[in-house]
């Protein structure tokens, strides 16, 4: 053993952490020094705690390295670490019950990881692994041998375009900021749900991003805009530019040229107009977060009146690769239009569920099959919702449809913040595009009268026809509030709210038309619309159902069958779950 070097590797996210990541990492600790293995090996073994690598349904994942050799653990518990330090790193032999599976690698294979490729390897808490990777290579690049304009130039030549959905081309947006003439100027960099991951794992590629943007319009200011709650990314985020600080790369006469550039935490609250880029900065001024109408475009007339560049975390992190390796190398990655990759947060009905990074233009099926690893249970697909709560719903007939900005606004979806959900034949889709307009009509900030009333009116509909009182000439008035909230209000946030109506309604117009005209839920879930009963001829009479009933309306003697008493029946499905025969039907 003198020469063996051993490295554990703990997956301590916002994820692993809240499945006890911790207190895997304290058992290894304690472990590890009691079975002297310090002692046999010197002080070679050592412990890393790294961000998120995306598969969260797995954590705890560890990674346990000895001489090279990486074995990964999954769904780690304290209890769990006695015996892979016995038996694995003391005798050689993996734990083989607890290590990763295929599905484990069918998801982290076929993905192209740009972003989060350093995500879960590196430390995030340890700047040298960063510049151990070529990190702020690129910023020293740019700032000491490059003009901004060429910089400008690298990156919409990448054509590297907005991940906070907008799409935008993000050379073009720095090149109209820096054009302006009024000064000085700002860059802020907008850190919304889906990029916890990244300021977690690699939160120096955002600050590179940033720090280089910064140059390239012409600022000394940078503003990281964060959701208070975030307190692991605000964490490690501060750690970061501590660090960047003490190296120099940050602060004043940046790489011995006469750049300066600073950074500065501004922070939101949870609500979803907060990620708008207007509503944003008036947030920053301390105001409360209401969109401004535009124009002036924030690149004209933005923070403080100022001219003002607003970017998404994961846009700015591409950054120091595409400085890096250039932007032929990046624009070879998507498609023609869609360059790059994409993040997603892949949720719902499917298999494998966590962040994944795709190649732009990738298909659905690739990534709900290849990656997610089919339909949970063995079910069928029915529609993939994506781009967060005002995307639009997918049908499985356009699962071979390529992702990227192009292909989705066709369909009447957008990218959007990057959510994904997997919906199977279980799903109502009027009650998912109920629940996304619930929603919605919360977050609606209330400052114009198309969203404000536009998204409760649908609310409101939608609700009349999951309760099963629809009528059809509400699906008129649904598509008339839809398109005067689509043309007519201030923000994305209204603009795209009607998205998973108009959607839905195209693709699954007979599930509404079940609802409405034959009072009927084919998936089951409209509790208004559905009434359970027993099949006889499946009933064993196990009394199982009637213990569980919280109404007491189920009613029936041993080893015979049962029976419901739809008067008492409050729906709530228990006897459903409980029934091993599957005895009790939805009607
Ligand atoms: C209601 C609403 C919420 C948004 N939330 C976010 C968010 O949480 N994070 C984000 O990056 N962009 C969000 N956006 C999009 C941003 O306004 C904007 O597109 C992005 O931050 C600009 O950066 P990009 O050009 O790098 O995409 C939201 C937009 C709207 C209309
Ligand atoms: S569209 Fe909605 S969220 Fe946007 S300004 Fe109008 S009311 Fe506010
Ligand atoms: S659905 Fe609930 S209330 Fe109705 S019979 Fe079953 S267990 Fe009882």
């Amino acid at each position: 053993m003198e020469d063996t070097s051993i490295e554990i590797k703990v997956c301590l996210g916002t994820s692993g952490r809240a499945s006890g990541g911790s207190d895997v990492i304290r058992s290894f600790k304690r472990l590890i020094q009691e079975s002297g293995i310090e002692a046999r090996i010197g002080k070679r073994c050592g412990y890393k705690e790294v961000g998120c690598r995306g598969f969260c349904s797995k954590d705890v994942l560890v990674d346990v390295i000895i001489n090279g050799s990486k074995r990964t653990y999954q769904s780690v518990k304290p209890i769990m670490v006695e015996r892979i330090v016995k038996e694995h790193i003391l005798d050689g032999t993996p734990v083989a019950e607890w290590l990763v599976n295929d599905d484990y690698e069918s998801f982290h294979s076929k993905q192209h990881k740009i972003v989060l490729g350093p995500c879960g390897e590196i430390s995030p808490e340890s700047i040298d692994e960063y510049l151990g990777m070529n990190g702020y290579k690129s910023a020293r690049r740019a700032i000491t041998s490059m003009t901004p304009d060429e910089v400008i130039k690298k990156v919409y030549l990448s054509g590297l375009r907005g991940r906070g959905g907008s799409g935008f081309l993000t050379g073009r947006k720095w090149k109209i900021c820096r054009n302006q003439p009024d000064a000085p100027k700002y860059i802020i960099c907008n850190i919304g749900e889906v990029n916890r991951a990244l300021a977690e794992g690699n939160p120096h590629a955002i600050i590179e991003g940033l720090l280089i943007g910064g140059y390239a319009i012409g600022t000394d200011k940078g503003y990281l805009y964060i959701r208070e709650r975030y307190h692991l990314s605000v964490e490690r985020l501060r750690t970061a530019i501590a660090q960047a600080r003490e190296k120099g790369f940050l602060g004043k006469g940046l790489f011995g040229t006469g750049f300066d550039f600073d950074i500065e935490f501004s922070f939101g609250t949870e609500a979803f107009i907060c990620g708008e880029e207007t509503a944003l900065m008036e947030s920053i001024e301390g105001k409360r977060a209401m969109p401004r109408p535009r124009p002036p475009f924030p690149a004209q007339r933005g923070l403080w009146g100022k001219p003002t560049v607003i970017n998404n975390a994961e846009t700015l992190s591409n950054i120091p690769i595409i400085i890096g390796k250039g932007p032929a190398w990046f624009s070879s990655i998507g498609t023609e239009e869609s360059k790059g990759t994409k993040v997603f947060t892949l949720s719902g009905k499917v298999k494998n569920n966590g962040l994944v990074e795709i190649p732009m233009g990738m298909s659905l099926r690739d990534i709900v099959y290849g990656i997610g690893g089919g339909i949970d249970g063995g079910r069928a697909l029915k529609a993939v919702q994506v781009g967060g709560p005002s995307g639009g719903l997918i049908p499985v007939s356009m699962i071979d449809m390529g992702l990227d900005y192009e292909n989705l606004s066709k369909v009447g979806s957008i990218v959007g913040s990057g959510g994904m959900v997997v919906f199977d034949e279980e799903d109502c889709i009027v009650s998912v595009t109920r629940f996304l307009l619930e929603f919605l009509q919360r977050e609606s900030c209330g400052k114009c009268t198309p969203c404000r009333v536009g998204t409760k009116r649908m609310f409101e509909l939608l609700t009349k026809i999951t309760d099963g009182n629809g009528e059809e000439a509400d699906l008129f008035t649904l598509e008339r509030l839809s398109a005067i909230m689509s043309a007519s209000s201030l923000c994305g946030l209204g603009r795209t709210a009607a998205n998973p109506f108009i959607t839905s309604l195209s693709h699954f117009k007979g599930e509404y038309l079940a609802h409405i005209r034959d009072k009927k839920c084919p998936a089951g879930v409209c509790t208004a619309l559905i009434t359970f009963v027993v099949a006889d001829d499946l009933c064993k009479g196990c009394g199982l159902c009637r213990k569980k009933c919280p109404a007491n309306a189920i009613t029936g003697e041993v080893k015979k069958p049962h029976r419901i008493d739809s008067g008492l029946c409050v729906k709530c499905g228990a006897c459903y779950k409980a029934c091993k025969f599957k005895a009790i039907k939805k009607v």
